[in-house]
């Protein structure tokens, strides 16, 4: 099987886990490096819970790389679901597996230039706030070339936010990272509220990952347990949106998902909307659009795929 190249740069976080913990029984994705930024908790958090869900899903083969420790420019703010240390209530070992020493936005810069030389670009997929990849383009631009697409979870288009009236935490978190990343010429799809509020974990979906995840279940159950929002005016039912795995299975399956183009901007001035993703549907703007926005999910179809990716743990 052709593999793809991928780089996940994260802020775990429960959603993130679950990512993580799909992404790594993929057998089409070859999977780089894990990038770490400060985001739904301080990046002390962020990197240690990286490094303990490689050892949970049997991937210490992957590095990972302590990236940015705060935003471009704002304070940091924190996830509000994630529980006291990012993962919930769900207790792990202090992880043995170490960091590489190299600073993220480094093994970024050397793997797009790498990516370049071989002609091979990668897929970067951004699961947190874009600190590392805006940091990665001001230092050198040229690595656009070696990424042949970003995918992201962010923004909210026609949906209001999740933070504030108007703005997605990843957004908001940092806004002028979000800024320079759609104002580069960098290919982006983003799964955004808009998409991701159409796929709810619900207590039913996580009794049958329980069922299928193997040696994983118990920790994988509690995890999924944990993002139950309970926010039935929201979400029409109970449980939480499978926000950051719909990356993944994006990046496996685009075929489930449906996209609509726009030019995106970030509002990274007004306090009352910062961070606000505004989509130009309509090319008031004249500048070329440069997003793909998806706004359509087959979620039955996501659930299966996410169903046969886990369930491969219980071969483990
Ligand atoms: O708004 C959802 C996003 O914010 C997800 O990436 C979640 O992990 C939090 O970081
Ligand atoms: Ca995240």
């Amino acid at each position: 099987m052709k593999t793809l190249p991928v780089i996940i740069d994260c802020d775990p976080g429960i959603d993130d886990a679950i990512a993580l913990l799909s992404a790594f029984v993929a057998p089409k994705l070859k999977i780089l490096g894990i990038c770490t930024v400060c985001g739904n908790q301080p990046l002390t958090n962020t990197l240690r819970n990286a490094l303990q869900i490689t050892e949970l899903g049997y991937r210490v083969d992957i590095p990972v790389f302590a990236g940015c420790h705060q935003p471009m420019l704002r304070a940091p703010i924190h996830g509000q679901f994630h529980g006291e240390n990012g993962l919930g209530n769900t207790a792990f070992p202090a992880p043995k597996k170490q960091p590489e020493s190299q600073h993220a936005v480094n093994f970024l810069t050397d793997s797009c230039e790498q990516a370049i030389a071989d002609n091979q670009p990668l897929t970067l997929c951004v699961l947190g706030p874009l600190t590392n990849l805006a940091t990665a383009l001001r230092i050198k631009p040229h690595i656009a070339a070696g990424i042949s697409r970003v995918v992201l979870m962010g923004g909210a288009y026609r949906e209001a936010g999740n933070r504030t009236m108007t703005s997605e935490f990843n957004m908001l978190a940092d806004p002028h990272a979000a800024h320079i990343v759609f104002s580069s010429p960098l290919h982006i799809t983003v799964l955004p509220l808009d998409a991701t509020h159409q796929v709810i974990l619900t207590p039913e979906h996580v009794a049958k990952f329980v069922k299928v995840s193997g040696r994983i279940s118990a920790q994988l159950g509690e995890l999924m347990a944990f993002w139950d929002r309970n926010d039935v005016r929201r979400y029409g039912s109970r449980g939480g949106p499978l926000h950051d795995p719909l990356v993944i299975a994006y990046v496996l399956a685009p075929e489930l998902f449906g996209t609509e183009k726009a030019r995106v901007f970030i509002e990274h001035n007004s306090e009352l909307c910062m961070g606000q993703t505004v989509a130009d549907w309509y090319g008031k703007s004249g500048e070329t659009p440069n997003v793909d926005i998806v706004t359509r999910v087959d979620a039955n179809k996501v659930f299966a795929l996410f169903y046969e990716l886990l369930s491969r743990y219980a071969g483990k």
